[in-house]
């Protein structure tokens, strides 16, 4: 048994398809563990089933439309057996200035980002294995606790998730399900390639991480392999910056000479 202990655990995940989504579905496939892969995004969900030798079940589920996601996660429980583990990676963002935003795109980033990891967890907690401790993670930001220039609603949306997984966990953690936060800092993936296209802007970005490299998926992906293990069985309401130190260097900005 590896430390981990995630051989045969049951996992139901969003935002498969994605960068990080994938490569935590690789992760969990690499465990033992059996999942069940969502997206909308059907054909980015197909490569992250090929690329595991189509061992787990896909379905393609829009998280904007709140009324699927019951169903598609009692298509799930009924396919890998009943849950033990969410989570919640799937987001979006969309690229505005909060002074040209319109009500529907930040409506959307609000239902996408926020509400259907609410939704997915009421699924989660009527379907789920009761017989086992039951661990969610959702996948923030550290744009939930530093605003982003032009990202439109996105930083509110995450900073609701904080306090909506907050609150699930104390809600929830007598009932035996763990849930937690995991707070990516800048980390190469679809969703965030464009900002690496300019070799200047990559170094750039690059020299202001303590790490001095960007994250990669597999950074995150280890990290929830632990928030939804046995190994974390006494982590719950937590928010785990997995960031390089990028957050912590703020007071690298002003001029401060040594006294003394
Ligand atoms: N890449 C970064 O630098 C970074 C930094 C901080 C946080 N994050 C977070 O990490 C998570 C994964 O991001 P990523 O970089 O892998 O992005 P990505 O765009 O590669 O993946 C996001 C996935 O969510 C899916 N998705 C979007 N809207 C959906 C909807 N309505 N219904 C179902 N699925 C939907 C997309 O199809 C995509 O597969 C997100 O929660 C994101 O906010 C990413």
């Amino acid at each position: 048994m590896s430390w981990l202990d995630l051989t045969d655990r049951t996992v139901l995940l969003t935002g498969a398809a994605g960068g990080i989504g994938r490569a935590i579905a690789a992760a969990f496939d690499a465990q033992g563990a059996r999942l069940a892969l969502f997206d909308r995004d059907t054909t980015g969900l197909e490569a992250t089933s090929a690329l595991l030798a189509d061992r787990h079940p896909a379905f393609t589920l829009d998280l904007a439309e709140g009324d699927g996601i019951a169903p598609a996660m009692e298509a799930a429980s009924a396919a890998i057996g009943a849950p033990q583990i969410l989570v919640n990676v799937a987001a979006m963002s969309v690229p505005r200035a909060l002074a040209e935003v319109s009500e529907a795109e930040f409506a959307r980033q609000i239902a996408v980002n926020t509400t259907a990891a609410l939704l997915t967890g009421q699924a989660f907690l009527r379907l789920r294995d009761r017989d086992q401790p039951g661990a969610i993670t959702n996948i923030s930001s550290i744009a939930a606790t530093h605003s982003v220039p032009n990202g439109a609603g996105y930083s509110a949306s995450k900073a609701a998730l904080t306090m909506l997984t907050r609150q699930l966990a104390v809600e929830w953690g007598p009932e035996g399900v763990r849930c937690n936060l995991l707070s990516p800092g800048l980390i190469l993936t679809p969703l965030s390639q464009a900002f690496y296209a300019d070799p200047a802007d990559r170094a750039a970005r690059e020299a202001v991480v303590p790490a001095r490299r960007i994250g990669r998926p597999e950074d995150i992906a280890d990290a929830v392999l632990y928030l939804s293990s046995p190994r974390a069985s006494y982590v719950s309401g937590a928010d785990i910056v997995v960031d390089g130190g990028f957050t912590q260097t703020l007071m690298t900005h002003i001029p401060r000479k040594r006294m003394g």
